[in-house]
């Protein structure tokens, strides 16, 4: 069975999906963006469960529960800081994918929603950003048969207009 890949916009803290990504900072301990919003809406017991895990290096990824989400697990990847893209970022991002959907296989999800990992603070472009996550994305899914939907969630109509021109939506 193939999987459905599919862009929508949306607050990723409402989707009813088994997982979703967080696009969080080494030391997992919260921030801002999407980040923020997630810790908001899980409630506190998520960064108590985050400092026991002792950060994360960029292109990684660590798993938690999804306390008050609808999501039953969080997975907190780290994004590269876009320096120019000569510094191994895109390859970095497509690990953060592909490690991402590695722990959510591990745990049977069914559904998993990514953000635009490093394309608010961290400075990615989004049009790069996008063409990585859905190109690496496609290529690992293969691999894990669990898995039978992927949500690409946009904040904005903008970069939801980007991934649906990328997944031939539009
Ligand atoms: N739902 C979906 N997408 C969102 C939401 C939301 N509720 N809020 C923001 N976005 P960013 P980064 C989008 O900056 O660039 C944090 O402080 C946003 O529009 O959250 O990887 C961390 O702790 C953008 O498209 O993450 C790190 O320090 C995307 O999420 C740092 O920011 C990512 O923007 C990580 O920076």
């Amino acid at each position: 069975m193939t999987a459905i890949v599919r862009a929508l916009q949306a607050d990723i803290t409402t989707l009813s999906v088994d997982a979703i990504v967080n696009a969080a900072n080494s030391s997992l301990l919260g921030g801002g963006g999407v980040d923020g919003a997630i810790h908001r809406a899980a409630g506190p017991e998520l960064v108590q469960e985050c400092r026991l895990l002792g950060g994360c290096e960029v292109g990684e990824a660590r798993l938690t529960k999804g306390y008050r989400l609808p999501a039953r697990f969080v997975i907190h990847t780290v994004g590269p800081v876009w320096h120019g893209g000569a510094d191994g970022e895109p390859e970095l991002l497509a690990s953060c994918y592909r490690n991402s959907l590695a722990l959510a296989a591990g745990k049977g999800a069914r559904s998993i929603a990514f953000p635009g990992i490093s394309t608010g603070v961290y400075g990615y472009p989004i049009g790069l950003a996008a063409a990585v996550a859905v190109s690496a994305v496609s290529s690992a899914l293969a691999q894990y048969g669990s898995i039978r939907e992927v949500i690409f969630c946009c904040f904005s109509a903008g970069d939801l207009a980007v991934y649906q021109r990328l997944l031939g939506e539009k």
